[in-house]
Protein backbone atom coordinates (compact mmCIF):
# COMPACT_ATOMS: atom_id res chain seq x y z
CA UNK A 1 0.00 0.00 0.00
CA UNK A 2 0.84 3.36 -0.61
CA UNK A 3 0.10 6.99 0.54
CA UNK A 4 0.35 10.11 -1.55
CA UNK A 5 -0.50 13.96 -0.56
CA UNK A 6 -2.89 15.69 -2.35
CA UNK A 7 -3.47 18.95 -2.15
CA UNK A 8 -7.14 20.71 -3.55
CA UNK A 9 -5.50 24.47 -4.26
CA UNK A 10 -6.57 27.46 -3.18
CA UNK A 11 -7.94 27.78 -6.60
CA UNK A 12 -9.94 24.30 -6.44
CA UNK A 13 -11.52 24.89 -2.68
CA UNK A 14 -12.84 28.81 -4.52
CA UNK A 15 -14.37 26.99 -7.26
CA UNK A 16 -16.27 24.66 -4.77
CA UNK A 17 -14.52 21.25 -6.37
CA UNK A 18 -13.35 19.76 -2.94
CA UNK A 19 -16.33 17.20 -3.35
CA UNK A 20 -15.90 16.71 -6.44
CA UNK A 21 -12.07 16.45 -6.42
CA UNK A 22 -11.61 13.79 -3.25
CA UNK A 23 -14.57 11.61 -5.40
CA UNK A 24 -12.57 11.17 -8.12
CA UNK A 25 -9.95 9.83 -5.94
CA UNK A 26 -12.69 7.81 -3.88
CA UNK A 27 -14.20 6.46 -6.98
CA UNK A 28 -11.11 4.77 -8.38
CA UNK A 29 -11.13 2.85 -5.52
CA UNK A 30 -8.13 4.39 -3.38
CA UNK A 31 -8.85 5.52 0.61
CA UNK A 32 -9.05 9.00 2.24
CA UNK A 33 -6.32 8.37 4.96
CA UNK A 34 -6.25 11.85 6.68
CA UNK A 35 -8.36 15.18 5.34
CA UNK A 36 -8.30 18.92 6.89
CA UNK A 37 -8.79 22.62 5.57
CA UNK A 38 -5.65 24.39 5.76
CA UNK A 39 -4.23 28.15 5.67
CA UNK A 40 -0.40 27.21 4.68
CA UNK A 41 2.45 29.22 6.37
CA UNK A 42 5.05 30.42 4.04
CA UNK A 43 7.23 28.25 5.69
CA UNK A 44 5.23 25.34 5.18
CA UNK A 45 5.21 26.91 1.21
CA UNK A 46 8.59 27.00 1.00
CA UNK A 47 9.34 23.36 2.39
CA UNK A 48 6.66 21.44 0.34
CA UNK A 49 8.40 23.13 -3.15
CA UNK A 50 11.90 23.07 -1.86
CA UNK A 51 13.18 21.64 -5.18
CA UNK A 52 11.61 24.92 -7.37
CA UNK A 53 13.33 27.22 -5.31
CA UNK A 54 15.87 30.03 -7.48
CA UNK A 55 12.71 29.00 -10.21
CA UNK A 56 11.27 32.17 -12.11
CA UNK A 57 8.03 30.81 -10.69
CA UNK A 58 8.57 30.18 -6.72
CA UNK A 59 7.50 33.42 -5.74
CA UNK A 60 4.39 33.40 -7.37
CA UNK A 61 3.94 29.42 -6.31
CA UNK A 62 4.19 30.55 -2.59
CA UNK A 63 2.43 33.53 -2.77
CA UNK A 64 -0.77 31.35 -4.43
CA UNK A 65 -0.22 28.18 -1.88
CA UNK A 66 -0.38 30.74 0.74
CA UNK A 67 -3.16 33.20 -0.21
CA UNK A 68 -6.03 31.39 1.07
CA UNK A 69 -6.83 28.04 2.34
CA UNK A 70 -6.34 24.51 0.56
CA UNK A 71 -7.68 21.41 1.96
CA UNK A 72 -5.01 18.87 2.26
CA UNK A 73 -4.94 15.22 2.52
CA UNK A 74 -3.16 11.50 2.35
CA UNK A 75 -4.52 9.18 -0.08
CA UNK A 76 -3.78 5.57 0.51
CA UNK A 77 -3.82 2.26 -1.77
CA UNK A 78 -2.20 0.27 -4.05
CA UNK A 79 -0.39 2.51 -6.72
CA UNK A 80 -1.79 5.44 -4.84
CA UNK A 81 1.06 7.73 -6.26
CA UNK A 82 0.55 7.13 -9.77
CA UNK A 83 -2.65 6.65 -9.86
CA UNK A 84 -3.17 10.32 -8.29
CA UNK A 85 -1.02 11.74 -10.76
CA UNK A 86 -2.69 9.89 -13.86
CA UNK A 87 -6.53 11.34 -12.19
CA UNK A 88 -4.56 14.99 -11.83
CA UNK A 89 -3.58 14.94 -15.33
CA UNK A 90 -0.22 16.83 -16.69
CA UNK A 91 1.29 19.71 -14.78
CA UNK A 92 0.15 22.34 -17.65
CA UNK A 93 -3.57 22.02 -17.57
CA UNK A 94 -3.29 22.97 -21.34
CA UNK A 95 -1.87 19.79 -22.12
CA UNK A 96 -3.93 17.57 -19.41
CA UNK A 97 -6.18 15.57 -21.12
CA UNK A 98 -10.09 16.53 -20.79
CA UNK A 99 -11.24 13.50 -18.28
CA UNK A 100 -8.64 14.38 -15.85
CA UNK A 101 -8.83 16.45 -12.97
CA UNK A 102 -6.84 19.70 -14.38
CA UNK A 103 -7.98 18.60 -17.74
CA UNK A 104 -11.35 19.52 -16.67
CA UNK A 105 -11.08 22.22 -14.31
CA UNK A 106 -7.67 24.32 -14.99
CA UNK A 107 -6.19 26.23 -17.41
CA UNK A 108 -3.18 27.91 -16.33
CA UNK A 109 0.21 26.04 -14.94
CA UNK A 110 0.39 28.31 -12.00
CA UNK A 111 -3.18 27.64 -10.56
CA UNK A 112 -3.71 24.04 -11.37
CA UNK A 113 -6.23 23.13 -8.91
CA UNK A 114 -4.83 20.10 -7.45
CA UNK A 115 -1.20 18.51 -6.54
CA UNK A 116 0.14 15.09 -5.89
CA UNK A 117 3.27 14.33 -4.51
CA UNK A 118 5.84 12.40 -7.30
CA UNK A 119 7.96 9.76 -5.30
CA UNK A 120 7.11 7.73 -2.22
CA UNK A 121 10.35 10.04 -1.05
CA UNK A 122 8.26 13.17 -1.75
CA UNK A 123 5.21 12.05 -0.09
CA UNK A 124 6.46 10.84 3.30
CA UNK A 125 8.36 14.55 3.20
CA UNK A 126 5.01 16.14 2.11
CA UNK A 127 2.73 13.96 4.07
CA UNK A 128 4.85 14.92 6.99
CA UNK A 129 4.93 18.88 6.58
CA UNK A 130 1.11 18.35 6.82
CA UNK A 131 0.00 16.32 8.81
CA UNK A 132 1.24 14.97 13.02
CA UNK A 133 1.10 11.14 12.86
CA UNK A 134 -1.68 10.63 15.08
CA UNK A 135 -3.91 12.55 12.22
CA UNK A 136 -3.28 9.57 9.62
CA UNK A 137 -6.15 6.60 10.00
P1 LIG B 1 2.45 21.16 -8.55
O1 LIG B 1 2.12 19.80 -9.01
O2 LIG B 1 1.81 21.64 -7.30
O3 LIG B 1 4.03 21.23 -8.34
C1 LIG B 1 4.79 22.39 -8.59
C2 LIG B 1 3.96 23.51 -9.10
O4 LIG B 1 4.70 24.56 -9.69
C3 LIG B 1 3.10 22.99 -10.23
O5 LIG B 1 2.09 22.19 -9.69
C4 LIG B 1 2.65 24.28 -10.89
O6 LIG B 1 1.50 24.83 -10.30
C5 LIG B 1 3.84 25.18 -10.62
N1 LIG B 1 4.61 25.41 -11.85
C6 LIG B 1 5.37 24.54 -12.49
N2 LIG B 1 5.92 25.11 -13.58
C7 LIG B 1 5.49 26.40 -13.60
C8 LIG B 1 5.70 27.50 -14.46
N3 LIG B 1 6.49 27.39 -15.54
N4 LIG B 1 5.09 28.66 -14.17
C9 LIG B 1 4.31 28.77 -13.07
N5 LIG B 1 4.07 27.74 -12.20
C10 LIG B 1 4.64 26.57 -12.48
Amino acid sequence: MEQTLVLVKPDGVKKNLIGDIIARFEHKGLQVAALKLVKVTEAQAKFHYAEHEGKPFFGELVDFITSAPLVCAVIRGENAIKAVRQLNGATNPIEAVPGSIRGDFALSIGENIVHGSDSPEAAEREINNFFAPEEIY
